[in-house]
């Protein structure tokens, strides 16, 4: 399913929470968006899904247009043909699983409604768990129960509002490729909101960077991650040292020896060094900033080392 929003503007008691946001979502991909708490990302899947009205804007998906403000078009959630999944998994308590899955599909009136959930349970590994209850399950068996819920609707598209996040780190990652598969071999587009920037980067096809109700940046992971248009799109994706207010570079571009001409050399001081197992990550300080960097041993802290940058690795930033 292709998504467009077009000058999404949402207010709530007077204060802009979303301004005049547009972009587009491309059908089948996996679109992250990301930010810091409060930054508008629910709000922002809530007006996609209908469950929230913008103040003004468009909403089309496939080139129909499911909300305008000037037309007085708003379509309802269950027509705009949208799977859900939530942080806190939104299970029926009093169900069985299988009751769980089945519940959209009945509500819909759709054919073949016990295939169509042993099949998504058959996706999610949780074929012999159909007759629990969600009590008698883990959490992260319980998040596949939701995901199994979205899958056997067949939607075009599903929702995501950060469903990993109420799982342990462990699961959390695992449970990453898990979704990914599921919906990329359905072909299913996915809206994925997070504000874990490793979760946003290596899940995502395009991520959009969300400060203060606005997009800041819409990339791949590896250009945004490569080429930040913003402070803040470079703070918040990745590790970065800056050298002054506009200028930055990736920790993995020190070295602690020199390599070539187009090597810089600048001074830092050692303020720790963290073992990592396959390294060390030495803390320094470079004036006022901190900068990391990798390397194969500890550097006894107060060392003034020289360090050596590639001066193309060295971006500046322009906002
Ligand atoms: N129904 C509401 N009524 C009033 N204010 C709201 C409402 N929903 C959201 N807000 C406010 O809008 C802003 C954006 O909220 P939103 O839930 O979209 O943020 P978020 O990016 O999803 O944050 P988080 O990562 O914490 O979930 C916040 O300041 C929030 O307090
Ligand atoms: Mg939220």
């Amino acid at each position: 399913m292709n998504i467009e929003l077009r000058n999404i503007t949402k207010s709530f008691g007077g204060k802009k929470v979303i301004d005049s946001l547009s972009m587009e979502i491309a059908s089948g991909s996996f679109t992250t968006l990301l930010g810091p708490s409060g930054c508008g990302k629910t709000t922002l899947l809530r007006m996609i899904a209908g469950l929230e009205t913008p103040d003004s804007g468009e909403i089309f998906l496939d080139g129909r247009c499911v909300f305008s403000s000037t037309e007085k078009v708003n379509i309802p959630p269950e027509r705009r043909g949208f799977g859900f999944v939530f942080q806190d998994f939104a299970l029926w308590p009093h169900m069985k699983v299988r009751e769980n899955v089945a519940f959209g599909l009945k509500v819909r009136k759709k054919p073949d409604i016990e295939r169509k959930v042993m099949e998504a349970l058959h996706a999610v590994q949780l074929d012999e768990y159909a007759d629990r209850y969600p009590s008698q399950l883990s959490g992260g068996q319980q998040q596949r129960v939701s995901f199994a819920r979205a899958i056997a609707m067949e939607p075009s598209c599903i929702l995501f509002d950060e469903p990993l996040s109420a799982l342990d780190a462990m699961l959390r990652e695992e449970m990453r490729s898990e979704l990914k598969s599921l919906v990329s071999e359905r072909g299913i587009t996915s809206v994925f909101v997070t504000h874990d920037q490793t979760e946003a980067m290596s899940m995502s096809d395009m991520i959009a960077v969300m400060y203060r109700g606005v997009i800041e940046q819409y990339d791949t992971p590896e250009n945004i991650y490569s080429k930040p248009c913003s402070a803040f799109s470079a703070r918040f994706i990745g590790s970065s040292n800056w050298i002054d207010d506009f200028t930055m570079f990736r920790p993995e571009h020190i070295s602690f020896t020199p390599s070539g001409d187009s090597d810089i050399e600048y001074r830092a001081v050692v303020s720790g060094s963290e073992y990592l197992g396959s390294s060390y990550r030495i803390l320094m300080r470079y004036g006022d900033e901190k900068w990391i960097a990798e390397c194969d041993k500890r550097i006894p802290p107060g060392t003034e080392v020289p360090v050596y940058i590639n001066r193309n690795s060295i971006l500046r930033i322009g906002k």
